[in-house]
């Protein structure tokens, strides 16, 4: 059975970086078995598909969002301002990620965290894992009955975090192969090798990531990288054999097209040819790099390298798991530096949407075109809510999703499909 779903429909099917636009089209779209199989006018795709049910969706249809890096266990300290990063790490994210350590906790936070993603309209997250494998196992339950598409993994760390969230390279590396045993690959979940930065992770511990790393396909690789000044100097400090920061993971071979690594707002040129030559992502987090006072992001510069870059909301640090609102702040961002990539509507979406899949090579999710998965979101205000009046002056698509990028939030977003499955 097919069902069509009509309305505007607005997705970046091609890198607006690289020349593609923004397509908006009044439009239809016949899903069968969770894929778009029929994209045309409402007559076409009724001649189609004569029995399909047809729901007429107000407001905008989107690709559904794709989150790169934001973290479970963090969800409930959003709002820890005023700090830098390692006294941010210390007084307020690492004492929080302990308490995972109670399943009753953990399952709690699971729960909310993959219903926030849900309402914000995010159908895809990278996401950053525990420190205990028992509130990984419960995470990845939670997130199979989520519907979402996830990919994660155990975070792993031995040294400079507290005692109780260190482990050993042994212990990490027989963890680390339960999950993948028990996880990667089922359904839409996929695990990620995380250690949880260099600055955390003895040579020994990298080793065995790049281990586990091998020994399954389609695993994939994130971690924290240039978030922060003081942070790179000790990173130098602690690994004086390194080039860069990025070496630090690249000797041990954990740098390549499966690798999404957060943040790089302090980047040399030699890491950006090095990110562009191996296929890397970045995962660009903009209201994490403001409340931490990490920096602005050089996105253009990133862009001059051929480096793949995509949104991250970085909760706890960053300021909500909206990615609209997160794509706001990534305008921001360029607005506020000389030389700032001049990011246009279609750039924001692109970040939100197609440049996630990308990055966790998706290759049917992040636009509406036929033979994609229906992962979609509907954006619709409350009637009398400024968004509202705001697009119902709109004078062009680009116009309508400039006012979504910068009025949009939660509220907004009525529901929510991942593989056809109306799952918000
Ligand atoms: N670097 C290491 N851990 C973290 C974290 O939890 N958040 C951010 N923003 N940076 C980190
Ligand atoms: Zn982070």
């Amino acid at each position: 059975m097919s069902t069509i779903y009509a309305g505007l429909v607005l997705d970046t099917p091609e890198s607006p970086f690289d020349g593609g636009e923004l397509r908006a089209e009044e439009t239809a779209l016949v899903i069968t078995d969770g894929v778009i199989t029929f994209r045309g006018s409402l007559t076409a795709t009724q001649s189609q598909s004569p029995e399909a049910e047809v729901v007429h969706l107000e407001g905008v249809l989107l690709p559904g969002f794709v989150d790169t890096h934001v973290h479970y266990p963090q969800l409930p300290i959003i709002g820890g301002l005023g700090m830098p990063l390692m006294e941010w790490l210390d007084d307020c994210a690492l004492p929080q990620e302990a308490k995972l350590a109670d399943p009753e906790v953990a399952q709690q936070v699971a729960g909310d965290f993959l219903t926030g993603l849900r309402l914000a309209g995010t159908t895809t997250a990278l996401v950053f894992g525990s420190h205990y494998a028992s509130a990984m196992d419960i995470f990845f339950a939670a997130a199979a009955e989520s519907g979402l598409r996830v990919t994660s993994g155990l975070v792993v760390g031995d040294r400079l975090l507290r005692e109780d969230l260190h482990t050993t390279p042994e212990r990490a590396s027989t963890e680390a192969a339960d999950l993948i045993a028990k996880w990667h690959g089922v359904g839409r979940l996929r695990y990620a090798v995380t250690p949880r930065f260099s600055l955390a992770t003895t040579e020994k511990l990298l080793t065995v990531c790049a281990e586990t790393l091998a020994s399954a396909e389609g695993l994939f690789f994130t971690s924290h990288i240039n978030e922060n000044t003081d942070e790179i100097a000790t990173v130098g400090e602690l690994f004086p054999q390194s080039g860069s920061y990025l070496d630090t993971y690249d000797q041990f071979g954990l740098i390549g097209p499966r690798s999404v690594v957060a943040h790089n707002v302090h980047p040399s040129k030699a890491e950006l040819a090095r990110l562009g030559q191996t296929g890397a992502s970045v995962s660009h987090c903009p209201s994490s790099n403001s409340a931490l006072g990490s920096g602005l992001f050089p996105l253009a510069a990133h862009v001059d390298h051929g480096v793949r870059v995509a949104l991250g909301s970085d909760v706890g640090a960053g300021t909500g798991l909206n990615l609209i609102q997160v794509g706001l702040q990534a305008y921001f961002h360029q607005q506020l530096q000389p030389g700032g990539y001049p990011l246009m509507p279609a750039h924001m979406l692109y970040l939100a949407t197609l440049a996630g899949a990308q990055a966790l090579d998706l290759q049917t999710v992040g636009h509406l075109s036929e033979g994609m998965q229906f992962d979609a979101v509907q954006i619709a205000p409350r009637s009398g809510s400024t968004l509202s009046t705001v697009l119902s002056h709109a004078n062009s698509p680009a116009d309508t999703l400039a006012s979504i990028f910068t009025l949009g939030s939660d509220a907004d977003v009525k529901q929510v499909w991942v593989g056809g499955d109306l799952i918000g």
